[in-house]
């Protein structure tokens, strides 16, 4: 009962599987969801790192009623909430399937904007001169958003 279309389609998945690296597991199991219907890619390795950053980001904002209320401490309570809302929307890219390059390319975007409203954090005591009890937390956040970016730059190649 193939039709012309889904012959099509199974050639371009032959293609597709000719010129994977071998050892690219992941990718190649997404692929032949995409090849099943869909059409759309996942990477469960970025979602695991982006789930974690975003819980570390709810941790970090969790600590402020401890640290005082400072301008400094109100402003980086504002930051982690705006990193909150990036890392929930680059987890609704994610989990909505992305189908092409450009796609990773935004939900690196997203990251990006998670990862300076940390280092706004890092800046407002830094113009203070004080030192920040967020500092440990920002580092590590900022660390994990380049990781992130590192799988999504991979995905976007690979896509
Ligand atoms: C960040 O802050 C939370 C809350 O104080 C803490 O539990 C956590 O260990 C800190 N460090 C990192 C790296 O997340
Ligand atoms: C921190 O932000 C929350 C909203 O996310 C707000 O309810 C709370 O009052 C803020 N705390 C400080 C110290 O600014």
């Amino acid at each position: 009962m193939a039709n012309r279309q889904q012959i099509y389609f199974a050639l371009a998945f032959v293609a597709v599987a000719m010129v994977l690296p071998a050892g690219e597991a992941n990718v190649r199991r997404d692929l032949q969801a995409q090849a099943g219907g869909g059409g759309v890619l996942s990477d469960p390795n970025l979602e695991a790192s982006l789930k974690e950053m975003l819980g570390a980001s709810e941790r970090a904002k969790e600590k402020v009623p401890a640290v005082g209320n400072s301008q400094m401490v109100k402003e980086c309570n504002r930051t982690y909430g705006a990193a909150i809302e990036h890392l929930n929307k680059a987890l609704a890219l994610l989990q909505g399937g992305i189908k092409t390059p450009q796609g990773f390319l935004e939900l690196e975007a997203v990251v990006k904007e998670a990862m300076n409203d940390y280092e706004e954090c890092d800046r407002v005591f830094a113009i203070s001169t004080r030192p920040s009890p967020f500092i440990i937390n920002d580092t590590y956040l900022k660390a994990l958003g380049s990781k992130c970016n590192q799988m999504a730059e991979t995905d976007a190649h690979q896509t």
